[in-house]
């Protein structure tokens, strides 16, 4: 973290808030701030006189962003809001983009479903208002909720559909963390190297696991809600999932 420089993190429960404070950032869990409440927000801004906000609160289901009428809220309005008043950096999403990528920070987004659109949208009213964007995906880590965070206790569990021939970029939350905290200026992406697919990342847990191939059932499809063809982002310069994910066995 740059000396000196006093960070406040909203949605600081969630796996990359937690994953900031981990590394000594301060922040807001959901139950101390709810970032669509401006007079709390003025109040927490007020009391923690932060120099820089990472935003990473956010409603992150996909299917959830097109039904929920708060998701613009929290998704768009909020983030606009701190950016207003303090350098705010935003945490966004490769699903801001279809197909075909890998995006750089600079291609034109192109969202397909509604946290897409969301997202895009607060990225220009952030920028519009002198912040900064950060954008990543499929991420993983110890308490997430996303398919890599689940995979060991799904397959412990019994089989797991795993969606093939869809590339992905699984990137470790604590390596987005530590690129968070260098404050980069502008739009910048963060993402893991190591390309694969669901089938093969699971196909490697299932390895890690020592449970038969068998538990893994590669799928056409997930039954998702709408989800872009190709959202891998460049440049890929973190570590790659294949060395991370021991790490969130030993987690575990
Ligand atoms: N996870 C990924 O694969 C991924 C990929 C690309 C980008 N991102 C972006 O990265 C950022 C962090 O995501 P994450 O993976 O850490 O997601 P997460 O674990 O779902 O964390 C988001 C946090 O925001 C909180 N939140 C929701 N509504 C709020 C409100 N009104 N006020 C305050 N907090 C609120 C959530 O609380 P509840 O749990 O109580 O709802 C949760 O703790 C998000 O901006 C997301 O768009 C994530």
């Amino acid at each position: 973290m740059p000396g000196g420089v006093r960070i406040g993190v909203t949605g600081a429960d969630g796996l990359l808030g937690r994953a900031l404070r981990r590394r000594g950032a301060s922040g807001w869990t959901r139950a101390e701030l709810d970032v669509t409440d401006p007079r709390a927000a003025e109040r927490a801004l007020a009391r923690s006189r932060p120099d820089a906000v990472i935003f990473c609160a956010a409603l992150t289901d996909v299917d959830a962003c097109a039904r929920d009428p708060r998701a613009r809220a929290v998704n768009v309005e909020a983030p606009a809001w701190f950016a207003a008043r303090v350098p705010t950096w935003l945490v966004s999403t490769n699903y801001v983009f279809d197909g075909p990528g890998p995006h750089a920070p600079d291609a034109g987004p192109a969202p397909i479903n509604a946290y897409g659109r969301q997202k895009a949208e607060a990225e220009d009213r952030v920028r519009a208002a002198g912040g900064h964007v950060l954008r990543t995906g499929w991420l993983f880590g110890p308490g997430g909720r996303g398919f890599a965070s689940t995979l060991f206790d799904r397959l412990r569990a019994g089989p797991v559909q795993a969606l093939r021939d869809w590339p992905v970029q699984p990137t470790w939350a604590d390596d987005v963390a530590e690129a968070l905290l260098t404050l980069p200026e502008g739009t910048t992406h963060a993402i893991g190297a190591e390309e694969a697919d669901w089938a093969t990342v699971a196909a490697a847990a299932c390895a890690l696991l020592g449970l038969p191939p068998e538990r893994v059932q590669p799928v056409e499809a997930l039954g998702w809600g709408d989800r872009p063809e190709d959202a891998r982002l460049a440049p890929a310069t973190l570590p790659g999932w294949s060395e991370r994910l021991p790490l969130l066995l030993k987690a575990r």
